[in-house]
């Protein structure tokens, strides 16, 4: 099939190299002219394991093409997929322009080059419940019907990181029409994927919109909740990891995502929850689990504060901290939303030094103006005479640090560990002072929330 692409960020790169691996024509669209030149260059402009080979691969094998308007290929296009950025205000609303820009632009070149074949266009950024039939309304303004252009929704579940991955193997795949033949030619784009025993689910507009918006909401709750679990551990001097393994054991609850630590980041889930609460409020209808996930969250990520500030007799002047992994996860260098990024600040404020070290992050506009900021090249390094570590993202590579080297280059042995990456014995055993979220805490008083 021949299938376009607006938008190359994670979601549009990954989906677009992936439906030309399996054998489609993909042509992708930006409007970020040195991005295009890196792309055709054959590189990804971001870290995202195993797209690189793939983006070289197709656009060898001529699957894969890079261009600036939506205008070239428009005529051979079956299938168009909106994936432009839906950034989140202040306020939880999300800024569509760019989005809506790409609708408008879709049905000028459709109407204007005289285009009667049927397209279908597929929505795959993620938009509030309605947006869908905003676009139907769009299009039947340009006088556009149901029989030329169909509208669809397809969300997306790919996690950065392992994006390439989840899009071979996904949970499920959602298409959300009230078009029965679009419908059918969105899912045999999927149909090599379904070969094995993936869910497709067929349903409405609506549907598939709330679906997605349900699913990341879903997964922020259970994060806060087991943050608050490991948060009461800490006050019953029960442990939280064993509480996360036994509930996870049963299948009702299931294992996933009950890994506890300093609140969850990125680019989806913080944006996603707050635009679902907001589009309640707009509905008039209280979201009062969305909304307390999120206000959990908030305080999970600033909560390790409360306890450097009394270990250090609430006096950070001059203190060196080394902060272990800046983005919001592993394997991605993306700090959107990064609880690295809330820790630093407020250290920074209280008039602490600050080095960082990650594996993929090697520079921050964030902390511009601070004098007490730097990256460093490795975990030894950003140790060397600071008073305390602070490991917040678990990067594989933090998970067999030699402990004792650590120690020695450092001015104080103190180590927080907000991943539960080292047990506390193992951490005591090597002579730090010890706090291991919901586990360990250190000899100070305990943060009630
Ligand atoms: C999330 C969803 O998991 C994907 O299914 C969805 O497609 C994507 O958003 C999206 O909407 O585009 P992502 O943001 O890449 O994916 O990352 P996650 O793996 O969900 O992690 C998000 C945050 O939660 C990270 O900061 C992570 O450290 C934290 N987390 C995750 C926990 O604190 N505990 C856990 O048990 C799991």
């Amino acid at each position: 099939m021949k299938i376009m692409i607006v938008g190359t960020g994670y979601v549009g790169l990954v989906t677009g190299t992936c439906l030309a691996d399996l054998g489609n024509f993909v042509t992708c669209v930006d409007s970020d002219l040195k991005k295009l030149t890196v792309l055709k260059g054959c590189k990804s402009p971001f870290y995202e394991s195993g797209l690189e080979e793939r983006l070289k691969r197709n656009s060898e094998a001529g699957r894969l093409s890079f261009t600036s308007s939506i205008r070239d290929d428009f005529k051979e296009t079956d299938v168009f997929f909106n994936i432009v950025g839906t950034p989140s205000l202040e306020s939880g609303e999300l800024d569509l322009s760019y989005m809506y820009s790409v609708v408008r632009e879709f049905f000028d070149v459709y109407k204007n080059t005289g285009c009667n074949d049927f397209k279908v266009f597929v929505m795959k950024s993620t938009v509030p419940v309605g947006t869908g039939q905003e676009i139907v309304a769009i299009r039947e303004s340009y006088g556009i019907s149901d029989d030329q252009v169909a509208i669809v929704s397809n969300p997306e579940f790919l996690r950065q990181g392992t994006a390439v991955d989840d899009f071979f193997h996904p949970d499920r795949i959602v298409i959300g029409s009230s078009c029965d033949k679009a419908l059918d030619i969105v899912q045999k784009l999927y149909d090599p994927l379904s070969r094995r025993d993936t869910p497709i689910v067929r349903t409405s507009l609506q549907t598939a919109e709330l679906s997605k918006y349900a699913s990341n909401t879903y997964l922020a709750t259970k994060i806060s909740f087991i943050n608050e679990m490991a948060n009461l551990c800490e006050l019953t001097g029960a442990d939280v990891s064993d509480v996360s393994k036994i509930m996870g054991l049963d299948a009702r609850i299931g294992r996933y995502f009950l890994n506890f630590g300093p609140g969850y980041g990125g680019s989806c889930l913080p944006k996603d929850t707050k635009s679902l609460v907001h589009l309640s409020e707009i509905l008039g209808y209280d979201l009062k689990i969305a909304s307390a996930v999120e206000a959990v969250n908030d305080h999970q990520k600033k909560r390790v504060m409360s306890y450097i500030l009394d270990y250090f007799n609430h006096d950070l002047t001059g203190k060196i901290f080394a902060v272990l992994g800046l983005s919001f996860k592993p394997n991605t260098d993306d700090v959107r939303e990064s609880s690295s990024l809330v820790i630093i600040e407020s250290l920074l404020n209280q008039g602490a030094n600050v080095k960082a070290f990650d594996p993929e992050v090697n520079f921050l506009s964030e902390f511009d103006g601070y004098d007490g900021f730097s990256i460093v090249g490795d975990s030894y390094e950003v140790a060397e005479s600071a008073d305390a570590i602070i490991l917040v993202t678990e990067w594989n590579m933090f998970r067999e640090l030699d402990l004792k080297r650590l120690k020695s280059v450092m001015n104080q042995p103190v180590f927080f560990d907000l991943r539960n990456v080292y047990s506390p014995k193992k951490l005591e055993d090597a002579g730090f002072d010890a706090y291991v979220v919901g586990r360990k805490c250190l000899k100070v008083a305990i943060d009630k929330g």
